[in-house]
């Protein structure tokens, strides 16, 4: 596979940006690029604001200037916060929880403001919980300070931590773990190629889900990343964190219906098995 020249900088450097965009002109751009820790962004909320909404100020203004008006935007299920009706659909309301869920929400309120001044089209898509490896082995969580269930969970297996943290046990689920709808980072992949063809041919501004509709529990994740790596690795039962909802589960229809998106690895033990294979190969530092 060819890849594109990789130029690396930093959204707050306008600059930068600014030269890079004009340099390139793309056709349009995928704005992955944010900070994504929820309790640090509880702890440090100006951080975020400031990276997350400003960087993709930022971001927007050299494609203005440059003439590139479509862009595929990270969003995330943190914008629902708690949500009302689980599965949650698109429509339901933003009501983040969480200063990084109220970045999210911020930039998709000023994409809906500069779509409806014809400035531009974007896709919104909302990522559930993201895991699993590329099933080459060439691409997979290598940051050391890796925060999310089935890295962490992977890595307790493979004794590069000496525990695996589950937090809060109290919540109003069957088990009183969070449940989560965890999405195979290929399958998310899929998606954002679906959504830059349906942009690319026309399509109007959207937002989508990309889930699978189906939640586990944390518990019910640490029983199958135990089974599928033979390890019985230890777990140590903490307090909750802050920020976290109890239950994220995507009423993911609208994707599969409009993109025609369909999913491949919807099985937790293939996303389990796949950052598994990674850990073991990667190389720490
Ligand atoms: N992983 C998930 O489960 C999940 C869920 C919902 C949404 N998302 C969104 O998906 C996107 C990618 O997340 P990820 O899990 O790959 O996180 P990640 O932390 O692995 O990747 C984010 C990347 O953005 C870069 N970055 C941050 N601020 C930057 C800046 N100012 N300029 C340039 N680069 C900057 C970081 O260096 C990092 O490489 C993020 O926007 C995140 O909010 C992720």
């Amino acid at each position: 596979m060819l890849y594109g020249e990789l130029v690396e900088g930093d959204l707050l450097d306008g600059k930068r940006l600014k030269e890079v965009m004009e340099s390139f002109c793309p056709a349009a751009v995928m704005h992955f690029a944010a900070h994504i820790v929820v309790p640090e962004s509880v702890a440090q909320p100006l951080k975020y604001y400031i990276n997350n909404v400003q960087g993709t100020l930022n971001l927007l203004a050299a494609m203005k200037r440059s003439g590139v008006k479509k862009m595929i935007f990270s969003s995330s299920a943190a914008v629902y916060g708690v949500p009302e009706l689980v599965p949650v659909p698109e429509a339901a309301p933003m009501q983040p929880i969480n200063p990084y869920g109220q970045t999210k929400a911020v930039v998709e309120q000023v994409l809906q403001d500069l779509s409806a001044a014809k400035e531009m089209d974007y896709v919104s898509l909302r990522y559930f919980n993201v895991a699993g490896a590329d099933r080459d082995g060439r691409i997979g969580e290598g940051k050391e300070d890796a925060t999310h269930l089935i890295t962490l969970a992977t890595r307790a297996a493979a004794g590069k931590r000496p525990f695996l943290s589950v937090f809060g046990t109290d919540y109003p689920t069957p088990d009183g773990t969070c449940i989560r709808d965890y999405i195979h980072v290929e399958d998310l992949a899929e998606a954002h190629i679906l959504a830059l063809e349906y942009l690319l041919q026309g399509g109007s501004s959207a937002v989508f889900n990309c889930g699978y509709g189906r939640g586990y529990s944390v518990l019910e994740v640490v029983r199958t990343a135990k089974e599928v790596t033979g390890v019985d690795f230890p777990v140590k039962y903490e307090g909750r964190r802050p920020g976290d909802p109890p239950a994220l589960i995507a009423d993911a229809r609208k994707i599969r219906r409009e993109l025609k998106w369909e999913p491949r690895y919807d099985d937790l033990k293939t996303i389990i098995s796949s950052a598994w294979e990674w850990e073991k190969k990667r190389r720490t530092f």
